[in-house]
């Protein structure tokens, strides 16, 4: 489904971000990034997405190369939740910030109206429709920024810190929604206990380079290839 080859990337500050990073994802599955700040996380993100093209190397999107020609149908088949909630929320209305993909689509709006309304049910968040993003909490913006790319109907999801400004109670609510998404997902985080629950795929990022790939299960817990990451490895319990 996805396939990223040799991918280099570096900043118009000749920052090199990404060195010849290589790995694929399955359809369906659910694919953690992780990697101590700095490693490249956000940068892949938006290299999938095609904010950034890569200098080197390339990435196929279900058969289709990430390039300038291609941008329209990449970002219809590929949806980002930023880090920030506040970079995905700007209308007046939650209800808005939901409609906007698929009004800008050319949805009627009985369709986007349907579509909305759905999304909002599967958040469990139908009682914010009305209300605006500046006046919610961390837990309630991820949902309603994770509902503006539901309501788009992406085949990847791509997520950039999902856990970060959420309390315990709002972050066990986001595992058991990623759980429920069906579509392939990448997940970048530090957050090693998400990523061993939410994911069965693990890439590890370490100044730009690929430190190691495989299940979660095998790397997280493993204290040497960690350390060398600068991650704390997950004990046993
Ligand atoms: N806009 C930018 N311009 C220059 N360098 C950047 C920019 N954004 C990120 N970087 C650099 O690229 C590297 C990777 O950053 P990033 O992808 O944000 O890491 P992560 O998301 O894993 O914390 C870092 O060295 C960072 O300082
Ligand atoms: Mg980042």
């Amino acid at each position: 489904m996805i396939t990223v080859e040799n991918v280099t990337v570096s900043y118009p500050d000749k920052t090199l971000a990404l060195r010849q990073v290589s790995f694929t994802v399955k359809e369906g599955q659910s694919l953690a990034l992780v990697g101590p700040n700095g490693a490249g996380k956000s940068t892949l993100l938006l290299a999938l997405v095609g904010v950034l093209l890569p200098q080197q190397g390339t990435i196929t999107i279900d058969g289709l190369k990430v390039a300038k020609e291609s941008l329209p149908e990449i970002r219809r088949r590929v949806g980002m939740v930023f880090q920030n909630p506040d970079d995905q929320l700007f209308m007046p209305m939650i209800y808005d910030d939901l409609a906007f993909g698929p009004r800008n689509m050319g949805f009627s709006e009985e369709k986007v109206r349907a579509l909305v309304e759905d999304t909002l049910e599967r958040l469990q968040i139908s009682h914010l429709k009305k209300r605006s993003s500046l006046k919610l909490s961390g837990g309630e913006k991820r949902m309603a920024a994770i509902g503006t790319v539901l309501t788009m109907n992406p085949s990847v999801i791509v997520l950039d810190e999902p856990s970060s400004f959420l309390d315990p109670k709002a972050r066990r609510n986001l595992i058991g929604l990623l759980g429920r998404i069906k579509q392939t997902k990448i997940i970048a985080t530090h957050d090693l206990d998400l990523a061993l629950e939410a994911c069965d795929q693990a890439v590890i990022l370490n100044k730009g380079m690929v430190a190691a790939s495989g299940s979660p299960q095998e790397l997280f817990f493993d204290e040497g290839l960690m350390e060398a990451c600068q991650l704390e490895a997950l004990k046993r319990r």
